[in-house]
């Protein structure tokens, strides 16, 4: 159905250069499946409209386009904390114009704060952490989160979709689930051939992908890594990597949702994306681990059942102690090159 955005007055009017500047360059440093950055935005007065860049579609791994909305979703807390931090409130409306291939998704609505400029350490911490946080592939060191740690990462979340599981017994079916679906993702010749066309070496020039670096791979082997995603059977290996991924985590956020919309995918990746933050604001290491979800709705209901929370599973992110903490940053579009 559509939605009547709120109409601001000509004081509380916000410029549209003000919006593109301030805001959209934090959007862009979200997280997205494979680094596709599969969004294209446009800024109005007060306004934000984020679409889907439909020719960044992993159609092989994601065919119901979960994944993509779950990225249009990170990219939209990130506006929405950059725009707390600029003393600006956001209002979010999902399809405003229908649903339509080439309408917004997404309309983020800002208005000023109203008032005095106060950062307090919650929103600048959150707003740092935008630039902070990267994928961190490595094994964690299993210890259980401090009592700090567990406050700081419930903060500003939707506890109807966010759900965090630390019972070892848990994370070890978690585990063993992802590793299975790890195995029978990388087992198809076509998953393989489109990864393999995001796989980039680590002195890529190029705006997107994931640069060997990011993937733990030495630099010279990353010069053959497209090929070796490709050809190699890579599957074994990735998959007890992602098991000990899991089993190394202190803890794995869970996104669940009643229903299994298309907003339903976007506000789970607004959650994904807050758990995110603010774990690296806890200074807490994260990864994304879909393999379970995107494998087949066997290895999604499997997860369900260990999970016990919405019936709809959206996405999991192992978050724990990491010992390495210079991770380089993944390449992304220019400002320019995201704008519609
Ligand atoms: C929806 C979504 C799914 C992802 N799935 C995985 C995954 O299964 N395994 C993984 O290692 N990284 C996964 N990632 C992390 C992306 O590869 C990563 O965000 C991207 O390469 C950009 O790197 P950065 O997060 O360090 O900025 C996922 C990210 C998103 C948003």
């Amino acid at each position: 159905m559509q939605q009547k955005s709120p109409q601001p007055t000509v004081k509380e009017r916000i410029s549209a250069d003000t919006i593109t500047r301030q805001i959209i360059p934090s959007a862009i440093l979200a997280p997205s499946a494979h680094n596709t950055q599969p969004w294209k935005f446009k800024a109005l007065s007060n306004t934000i409209d984020i679409y889907i860049d439909w020719s960044r579609h992993l159609t092989v791994s994601d065919p119901t386009l979960r994944q993509l909305y779950v990225s249009l979703g990170c990219a939209t807390t990130n506006a929405i904390n950059a725009a707390k931090y600029w003393n600006k409130t956001a209002a979010v409306q999902y399809f405003p114009e229908g649903n339509g291939k080439n309408q917004p998704v997404v309309r983020l609505t800002f208005a000023p704060a109203n008032k005095p400029i106060d950062h307090n350490q919650t929103e600048a911490d959150i707003f740092a952490a935008i630039v902070q946080r990267h994928t961190n592939r490595s094994f964690f060191d299993e210890k259980t989160l401090t009592d700090d740690e567990t406050t700081i990462l419930n903060q500003s979340l939707d506890h109807n979709i966010a759900t965090f599981i630390s019972d070892r017994s848990k994370l070890e079916k978690i585990a063993d689930i992802s590793h299975e679906g790890t195995f029978s993702t990388l087992s198809r010749p076509e998953f393989k051939e489109e990864l393999s066309r995001w796989v980039r070496n680590s002195w890529t020039y190029q705006h997107d992908g994931m640069p060997g670096y990011a993937m733990g791979i030495p630099a010279p082997l990353s010069l053959v890594a497209p090929m070796m995603v490709r050809i190699a059977p890579i599957h074994i290996q990735e998959a007890s990597k992602t098991k000990q991924q899991v089993t190394s985590a202190s803890a794995v956020a869970v996104f669940s949702t009643a229903t299994d919309t298309p907003v339903d995918h976007i506000r789970a990746g607004q959650q994904l994306q807050q758990v995110w933050l603010n774990a690296t604001a806890a200074g807490l290491a994260a990864m994304p681990v879909v393999a379970a979800i995107e494998a087949g709705a066997e290895f999604r209901s499997q997860v369900r059942d260990v999970v016990q929370a919405k019936p709809f599973t959206q996405s999991m992110l192992r978050i724990g102690h990491s010992s390495k903490t210079n991770l380089r940053a993944t390449p992304r579009r220019t400002l320019d090159e995201c704008l519609r």
